[in-house]
């Protein structure tokens, strides 16, 4: 089984790749977000640093990847959090930081300490915890995303966890008793991966961070979970939910849009006069598609991909004239997951509306932005509950996608995208179900998009650029696959 699956797997790991192939260029500009954001648990509990939990008797056994016992060993060996704070004292953070901050030199810059990186790199508010904890400032971002960012200060639970009367315990208890994130329950794990995979109000990529040198944040969870180096055992998450790809991508989608839309309420709130904030850009660049401004090419085609990647050469010479399409990688998909009630659709397409505008209404847009991520919430938790182990809502789903599809494979990049990854978690998820029912041919259509889609590395070069040759016609290609896809299907 775990055979059959690698090839989409690794088509999904080189768009990860790919997403984060944006190039280094040379622009200062700077802007000074809020301090704002995610809740922390009930209570602030303090750090006690991974190393409290790497003893060979805990979590460092030195077994095999993903094995239990070895969450340590396979966390600092294969999980790129672990190196998400070391990166900050490299020469590109450096560089992205001397950009975004305006610096005279690159000495000047020190991004290990701008609380701005620290909020994403190792957790939420670490300026707070290292006033509680045992671990200085430079010992925390020694860590990066540790153990505790993702599953919650320890301080309580440390030398509770393994007793005897724990695992009588509910999720929810350990979480707000004890401080303990409740990473089984799929919404609350999507929860933890888009606070800084997407960002938050002052927790953010915006455009001026983008340019600085920052890689773009492209978060689809059920494929950044498939992709992600595992710790735990993906037999067991796959019996606590027999469905899990299907799940994930669907429940992702809804809990990463009510993401967006939060940050977009912060982006869109007029500054107050005289604070700090006061430069935030408006209409932020970010929530439109980059493609729309980093082209020098006519027409609407993914042709226009090739402009942005091209260092130092990606910045359009002067505004376009026609609409920016905004919002085409978070929403494309919400119109077609089970329940999407007709209000939140239209919702979406007025802020699309007020968004596209020359001028879009900062008030108007931060009150519309608001009530949706509300109404996405409630959705949300309404998407814990929904199932697709019954066979005939996955080719349903699967289909009425396929079906749906030919706009968004004539979309933009983001939307294209989007909707491969959606078929790709649905095609996996029916595998997993039905083993004997996995279909060779999809399976090609499906490898051949993600393809499509890829920037190519050549030589391993991680921050590159799509392929000259050839990229104008992956379009068609694109499009031609969707087609084999739905005459399999017998559409
Ligand atoms: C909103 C959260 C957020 C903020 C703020 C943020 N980052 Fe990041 N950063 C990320 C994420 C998430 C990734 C991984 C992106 C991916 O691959 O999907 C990343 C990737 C990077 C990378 C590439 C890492 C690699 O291994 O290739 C660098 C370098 C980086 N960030 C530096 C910085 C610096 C410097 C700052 C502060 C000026 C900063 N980041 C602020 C979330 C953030
Ligand atoms: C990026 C977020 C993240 C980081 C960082 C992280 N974990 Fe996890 N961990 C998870 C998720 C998600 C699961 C799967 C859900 C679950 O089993 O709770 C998990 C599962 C586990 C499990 C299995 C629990 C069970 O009941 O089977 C253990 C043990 C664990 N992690 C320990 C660690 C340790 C130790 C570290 C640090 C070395 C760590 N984790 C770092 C997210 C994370
Ligand atoms: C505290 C912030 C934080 C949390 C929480 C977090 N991440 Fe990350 N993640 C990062 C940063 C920063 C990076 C970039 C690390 C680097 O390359 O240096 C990253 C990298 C990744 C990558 C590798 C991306 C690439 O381009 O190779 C994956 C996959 C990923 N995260 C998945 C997840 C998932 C799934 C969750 C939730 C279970 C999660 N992350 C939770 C901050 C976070
Ligand atoms: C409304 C038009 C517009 C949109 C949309 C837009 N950009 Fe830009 N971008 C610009 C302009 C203008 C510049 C040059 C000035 C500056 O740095 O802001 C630029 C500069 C850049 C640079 C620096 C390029 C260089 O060679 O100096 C990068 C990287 C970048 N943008 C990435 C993105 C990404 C990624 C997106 C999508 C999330 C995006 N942009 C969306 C207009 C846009």
């Amino acid at each position: 089984m775990r055979r059959i699956q690698a090839p989409l797997i690794l088509v999904a790991v080189l768009l990860v790749a790919a997403w984060a192939a944006w190039p280094r260029y040379q622009v200062a500009r700077t802007a000074t977000p809020t301090a704002g954001g995610l809740a922390m648990p009930a209570r602030d509990f303090s750090w006690q640093g991974s190393i409290s939990c790497a003893s060979a008797a805990c979590h460092n056994a030195g077994g095999p990847r993903g094995s239990r016992g070895s969450e340590y060993n396979t966390w600092i060996t294969y999980d790129p959090h672990a190196r998400a704070g070391s990166v900050l004292y490299g020469e590109r953070s450096k560089q992205i930081e001397k950009n975004f901050r305006g610096l005279e030199t690159l000495q000047d810059a020190r991004p290990e300490r701008d609380s701005l990186c620290l909020d994403c790199h190792v957790s939420p508010h670490v300026d707070r915890l290292s006033h509680r904890t045992r671990l200085s400032l430079e010992e925390l971002v020694q860590e990066g995303v540790s153990c505790e960012s993702c599953h919650g200060p320890a301080e309580r639970w440390r030398t509770e966890h393994y007793r005897a009367g724990w695992r009588q315990l509910r999720d929810r208890q350990r979480q707000d008793n004890w401080g303990m994130t409740a990473t089984k329950d799929l919404a609350v794990r999507a929860d933890r991966c888009v606070a800084c995979h997407v960002g938050a109000p002052g927790r953010e990529v915006n455009h001026d961070l983008l340019a600085a040198g920052h890689p773009r944040l492209n978060f689809e969870f059920g494929a950044y979970q498939a992709t992600l180096p595992k710790h735990w055992s993906e037999r067991e998450d796959k019996a606590r939910y027999p469905d899990l790809e299907a799940r994930a991508w669907s429940l992702g989608q809804v809990v990463s849009a009510r993401a967006a839309l939060e940050l977009l309420v912060g982006r869109a709130t007029p500054p107050e006069a005289g604070k700090e904030d006061g430069q935030r850009p408006w209409p932020e660049f970010a929530e439109y598609d980059c493609f729309a401004c980093h082209h020098d090419l006519q027409g609407q085609s993914w042709r226009q991909a090739r402009d942005l990647s091209r260092t130092g050469a990606g910045a359009p010479k002067k505004p376009p004239s026609g609409i920016l399409p905004w919002g085409t990688w978070y929403y494309a998909m919400l119109p077609e997951l089970p329940g999407a009630s007709p209000k939140v659709l239209a919702d979406l397409q007025n802020i699309k509306g007020a968004m596209q505008k020359p001028h879009p209404n900062r008030k108007a847009v931060a009150k519309q932005a608001a009530d949706a991520a509300g109404e996405l919430g409630s959705w949300a938790q309404q998407l814990v509950r929904r199932t697709y182990t019954d066979e005939a809502i996955l080719d349903d789903q699967f289909a009425a996608i396929a079906r749906d599809g030919g706009p968004l494979a004539h979309g933009s990049w983001d939307e294209a995208a989007q909707l491969y990854l959606g078929l790709a978690a649905l095609y996996h998820a029916k595998g997993d179900l039905h083993p004997r029912q996995r279909d060779s041919r999809l399976r090609a259509y499906l490898v051949t998009m993600g393809q499509m889609l890829a920037f190519p590395l050549p030589g391993g070069v991680k921050y590159d650029s799509p392929e000259e040759k050839g990229y104008g016609d992956r379009e068609r290609q694109f499009h031609d696959a969707l087609q084999q896809i739905r005459h399999r299907l017998g559409q």
